[in-house]
């Protein structure tokens, strides 16, 4: 087992009344997983991928993530869990404009002790299983949305998480695209990543094993 969620609940205080963001999310995640969260604007699926990925916070409930008990982890402690283990793909890149493409991707290995040769060989790597070596001193802003994209995952994957976080990951891309990124995908996951993906796409659901229907903060049966 990866992770589980149990009994979580979310919600914020407005006035004298909470809105709940998530409601009595149970969900247990196996290593190896290809997961698509679905459901319309507002369910919930963004706030779930960033309990999953522990960016947010909760108000009940437990989280166990590899054995450690999230919800009671000190702060520290929890950052250096998920930037251990987890990637994240957003669905606007969030690439560093004044970064080139070899530097972003640089970027999560200077947050650990990675000496400069390591590094080195780690990005050059990736940009060659990538394919864009003749990109990486380039800037973002010199790059389509797709290779934008690809530099994302580049970035997600070079210090080889267990876990993937995909927030509508090809929701900015062009049908060929959001194509390439889920076969990308389907490889890294043949390979034994484990990916949570959010998608409105009923094609890019079959790309993964199972599908979490999100409705007003709570998970439907299929
Ligand atoms: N910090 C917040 N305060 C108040 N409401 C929020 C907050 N974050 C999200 N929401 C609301 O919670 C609901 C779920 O949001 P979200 O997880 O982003 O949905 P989705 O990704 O499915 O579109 C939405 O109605 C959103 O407006
Ligand atoms: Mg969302």
């Amino acid at each position: 087992m990866l992770l589980q969620l149990n009994n979580i609940f979310k919600w914020v205080q407005s006035g004298g009344s909470r809105i709940f963001l998530l409601k009595d999310i149970n969900l247990t995640i196996e290593e190896g997983e290809f997961i698509s969260i679905m459901g319309p604007s507002g369910s919930g699926k963004t706030t779930l991928l960033n309990v999953i990925g522990m960016l947010d916070d909760f108000n009940e409930g437990e989280y166990t993530f590899l054995d450690e008990s999230v919800h009671t982890l000190k702060e520290k402690y929890r950052i250096n869990l998920y930037k251990q283990y987890i990637g994240f793909v957003f669905q606007a890149y969030h690439l560093m404009d004044e970064l080139t493409v070899y530097e972003n991707i640089e970027m999560p290995l200077l947050f650990k002790k990675y000496k400069t040769a390591e590094r080195k060989a780690l990005v050059a790597d990736i940009l060659d299983r990538f394919n864009i070596v003749g990109k990486k001193d380039l800037f973002p802003s010199q790059l389509s949305g797709g290779q934008q994209q690809l530099v994302g995952i580049a970035r997600a994957l070079i210090s080889k998480p267990k876990l993937i976080l995909a927030d509508e990951p090809t929701g900015n891309l062009n049908s060929k695209q959001g194509e390439e990124i889920m076969e990308l995908f389907k490889q890294l996951n043949d390979e034994g990543v484990t990916i949570v993906q959010v998608t409105h796409s009923e094609k890019n659901a079959t790309y993964g094993s199972r599908i979490i229907n999100l409705l007003d903060g709570r998970m439907t049966k299929n």
